[in-house]
């Protein structure tokens, strides 16, 4: 959406956010899909809960946007702004055993810079897309990993109080791709707390990590990564490839030949066309496994 409100206009650069006008948010995800929207940047994490309010008393619907690579936006003019963290050189401080991180950090880039350091326990993050602050909304994992565990403590704006709150790791729920911040939470910066180990050991673990991924996920592509949770520990993958269901296609919207849960955009696929993919493979799932998948990625619809 285009913002009009002049109070809103008028109170932005104080704030320091600042205002990208009409950004195609093709260009802001990793499936390469979606509309338009006017982008406000945020510099400081304390202008937030007045930046909020400022949308709300305004009338301005937004959206918290991460790194983009677990999320699929409708076409055309989005109604809503998009609200993104935008510090140039997010900050990873590490004390003892603990990493202090910036929620706008690139979570591989962040693996790396503590492993140089000689903590490790994440090695199978290393590969995963996206900014540290997306994958802790979402609990991301991969090859027995998942951020969740290392969590001890959380900085986040909760959009509910309308403030910035510190939670210790005990108040948050990690769950297999779950977690229990509300959907309008943001992300703000995270203190990890990370088992010592050497360098070349963790280097050996981050060697494996990107070497089975590189054998078994379509890396070079515009993807989500996984579209489906695993059912109760199932790979939906695998129940796809049974399906004969790689290479299907609804407009340049594919699954991909690789790992039949990864979905790609083969060219300039809609989100039409995905959403169109993925109901279709839902339905076919259920019908030949009655197993009912669950999107994993997210959806911006109206
Ligand atoms: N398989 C197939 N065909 C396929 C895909 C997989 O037969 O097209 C088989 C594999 O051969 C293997 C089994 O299914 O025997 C499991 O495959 P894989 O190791 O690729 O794991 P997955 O369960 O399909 C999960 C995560 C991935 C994560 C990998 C590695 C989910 C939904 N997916 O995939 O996470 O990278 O394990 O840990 O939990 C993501 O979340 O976006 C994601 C890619």
């Amino acid at each position: 959406m285009r913002i009009e409100n002049d109070r809103v206009l008028r109170v932005l650069p104080g704030l320091g956010v600042e205002l990208w006008r009409g950004v195609s948010l093709a260009e802001l995800t990793s499936l390469g899909i979606g509309g338009t929207s006017d982008l406000l940047r945020i510099t400081r994490h304390e202008a937030i809960p007045e930046l909020l309010k400022l949308l709300d008393d305004g009338d301005v619907p937004h959206r918290f946007l991460g790194g983009g690579s677990n999320l699929l936006v409708m076409d055309g003019e989005l109604p809503f702004a998009v609200l993104q963290l935008g510090q140039p050189n997010p900050d990873v401080v590490i004390e003892g055993n603990v990493a202090r991180v910036d929620a706008a950090a690139d979570l591989g880039k962040m693996v790396t810079f503590c492993a140089k350091r000689n903590l490790g326990g994440m090695e199978g993050l290393i590969g995963v897309p996206g900014t540290v602050g997306g994958a802790l909304r979402m609990n991301a994992g991969a090859y027995g990993t998942q951020i969740g565990s290392y969590v001890r403590e959380v900085k986040v704006y909760r959009a509910a109080a309308r403030e910035i709150e510190i939670l210790r790791g005990e108040q948050i729920s990690f769950e297999y791709r779950h977690t229990s911040f509300a959907p309008d939470d943001m992300m703000l910066a995270v203190k990890l707390e990370l088992p010592s180990k050497p360098y070349a050991e963790i280097l050996q673990g981050i060697r494996i990590c990107n070497e089975k991924r590189r054998a078994s996920q379509p890396l070079g592509q515009k993807s989500a990564g996984c579209i489906f949770k695993n059912p109760g520990g199932v790979s939906a993958g695998r129940m796809i490839d049974e399906l004969g269901l790689k290479g299907l296609m609804y407009g340049d919207a594919r699954v991909s030949d690789r790992h039949a849960n990864f979905f790609v955009n083969a060219g300039r696929a809609s989100a039409a066309d995905m959403l169109g993919l993925i109901a279709d493979v839902r339905e076919r799932v259920q019908q030949g496994y009655g197993v009912t998948l669950e999107n994993e990625v997210v959806v911006w619809n109206a």
